[in-house]
């Protein structure tokens, strides 16, 4: 499974990139927004921190021609870079044109499995299933996703499964029994993953013992 951090800021790639485990970053208006820098440049500085990530920076306008423009103006940056495309009429409309180009897309606002079939068969690289913004709204965001992993498969397209919009822990144990090929994360979850309270009193245990038991990693024991 991919990891992706779902942020705009510079500083949480740098320190997620730390690991050696990232695979890429998702942006999204909202996110480059709140880094309150750029776009050109806050996407550019993600692609440097995390060499050879895929980073998805997403187009705005909204009908296919100005979509287009964007789009390829945005690819012209950096070969890292994941044009991301909102799932509309267009904008299915264009995943197909970029993908006769070469171009890597990330279909996002994703909900159902009959829009991903269409992201799906326009070559999309990456479908990005929202779950959290329908649990917010009383649903099961995690349905969609998992139906959508059995279409690909079972249809044999090539778009990799991304989860989106997660919130917490469960969501990401949710997506593995999935079988989602991707999922990405705010930075509080992606921290968050490291961590369990039986690592942590283990750990302490461990310690306690080989302090209380003088020894050392050199020489078994400390003098004296
Ligand atoms: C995905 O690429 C989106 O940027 C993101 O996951 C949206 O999440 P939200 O519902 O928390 O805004």
């Amino acid at each position: 499974m991919k990891l992706f951090l779902d942020t705009g800021e510079v500083g949480q790639v740098q320190k997620a990139a730390e690991l050696g485990i990232l695979d890429g970053v998702t942006t999204n208006p909202t996110l480059i927004a709140k880094a309150g820098k750029g776009f050109r440049d806050t996407v550019l500085e993600i692609c440097a921190a995390l060499p050879g990530g895929a980073i998805s920076a997403e187009v705005v306008a909204t009908d296919y021609d100005e979509m287009l423009r964007e789009a390829m103006e945005i690819a012209s940056w950096h070969e890292q870079i994941v044009i991301k495309v909102p799932m509309i009429r267009d904008g299915v409309r264009l995943v197909s044109t970029l993908s006769d180009r070469g171009i890597r897309t990330n279909v996002t606002l994703v909900f159902s499995v009959t829009q991903a079939l269409l992201a799906a068969k326009a070559g999309a690289t990456y479908i990005s299933n929202f779950v959290g913004r329908v649990d917010d709204i009383g649903g099961d965001g995690m349905e969609a996703v998992a139906a959508t992993v059995e279409m690909i498969e079972a249809y044999g397209y090539a778009s990799e499964v991304l989860v989106a919009s997660v919130r917490h822990q469960q969501h990401m144990v949710q997506a593995i029994a999935a079988g989602a090929h991707v999922a990405t994360l705010p930075f509080n979850v992606f921290e968050q993953m490291v961590k369990h309270p039986l690592t942590d009193l283990g750990l302490e245990r461990f310690l306690a013992d080989w302090r209380d038991a003088g020894l050392t990693i050199r020489s078994g024991t400390v003098a004296g």
